[in-house]
């Protein structure tokens, strides 16, 4: 039983939905909050005093798209007065030089910026943004040269792995000092799209050996990280490493969730920071309790030597695919509901379907 749990170590501050792009595989609900509902700057700040207190050691301001945000510059100054480590998880597309150097000069730390190709027209394409390919590789040159820690994230999936190989070059080219290269999760607007993304084995293997490949490589001075698809793998993903124990994610309109997913699931009550505090959240909500530590598990995870190695796997993806968030996730082989993943890959077509792209309003809309 795990209840005398440490602080989190990060703060995800999604502080918006707004975004210029549309991905396909965007992890946001497909309910998307509203600008009117979001929070305001004087309750973020509170926010992020609360987290600092609690012991909260990363901060990572994401969205849809945080630049989108006009009081971005004076929640970064706020973070760096408490005392946090700052992380911008960007787009990038409206990252340009004057807005980079007020938040270099606001105390921000490090940023991360997300890239859809290599391929500029196959990115654009993916994003639903035309040019912003191009905008991005500005950007990317523009944080490196304001001295700024740069993560390069690539999301993958069978409409653009083949170029793993030009992503790790691409990452090593921009001075990054990370790079992730992350096959899609089946998450929010990615599960409806799910077979226009899922790769075959075969370009899965490929990717995987030129990600091991560029470890050997970039050895000591460029780190790759590297996320699998759950449908390929025997075991789950300690899904942010485990239910409430690491992470407390904030949604634009307020509500605490343990995982940025976790509002998908019915029947659950997550607190809102517009009325309690969040060290309360934390380690009293119902929400955040349900799932944490070990206890709630059913078999075969209760009798399973990795019980506390991947915690279950991930309660978001057990209820995407069975209707119940308290099974063992389905992307472990000893799950009683293993099949419906591996009936996904047999599914798979020779051409993909078009795309759901991310719109508000938009979730039965397809395009090419
Ligand atoms: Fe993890 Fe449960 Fe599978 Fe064991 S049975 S590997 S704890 S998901
Ligand atoms: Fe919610 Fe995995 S995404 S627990």
């Amino acid at each position: 039983m795990v209840n005398a749990f440490a602080a989190p170590m990060g703060l995800v501050a999604e502080l918006t939905h707004r975004c210029p792009l549309q991905c396909p595989y965007c992890a946001n609900p497909v309910d998307l909050h509203r600008a009117s509902a979001e929070l305001d700057t004087a309750t973020w700040r509170r926010v992020l005093q609360e987290a600092a207190e609690l012991g909260v050691l990363q901060l990572h301001f994401t969205g849809g798209e945080p630049t989108a945000r006009k009081d971005l510059v004076e929640l970064v100054a706020a973070a760096a007065g408490f005392g946090l480590y700052s992380n911008l998880i960007t787009s990038a597309v409206r990252l340009d030089e004057t807005l980079l150097g007020r938040l270099v000069q606001a105390g921000l730390d490090h940023v991360q910026i997300s890239f859809q190709d290599t391929e500029a027209a196959n990115a654009d394409r993916i994003g639903g943004f035309p040019g912003g390919h191009a905008r991005k590789l500005i950007a990317a040159r523009a944080v490196r040269r304001a001295g700024l820690a740069l993560t390069v994230n690539f999301v993958v999936h069978r409409q653009n792995l083949v170029r793993v190989p030009a992503m790790l070059d691409l990452a090593e080219e921009l001075g990054a000092g990370r790079v992730e290269i992350a096959h899609v999760q089946y998450h929010g607007w990615a599960l409806p799209n799910r077979d226009a993304l899922l790769p075959g084995r075969t370009e899965l293997d490929a990717a995987t050996e030129a990600v091991e490949a560029a470890r050997v490589r970039f050895k000591g001075r460029l780190s790759v990280d590297y996320v699998v698809p759950d449908y390929y793998a025997a075991r789950p993903k300690a899904c942010m490493g485990g239910w409430a124990r690491r992470f407390i994610t904030i949604t634009p309109a307020g509500q605490a969730l343990p995982c940025h997913v976790a509002e998908s699931l019915p029947g659950m009550v997550f607190p809102s920071v517009r009325d309690h505090s969040l060290a309360a959240i934390w380690r009293e909500s119902p929400a955040f309790v349900r799932f944490r530590g070990t206890d709630w598990m059913p078999e075969p995870c209760q009798s399973c030597d990795r019980r506390e190695i991947d915690w279950g796997g991930c309660r978001c993806q057990a209820f995407a695919l069975t209707g119940d968030a308290s099974r063992t996730d389905p992307a472990c082989e000893k799950s009683p509901d293993h099949a419906v993943m591996m009936a996904a890959v047999a599914r798979q077509s020779a051409e993909p379907p078009d795309f759901v792209y991310r719109r508000y309003g938009a979730a039965a809309e397809t395009a090419g």
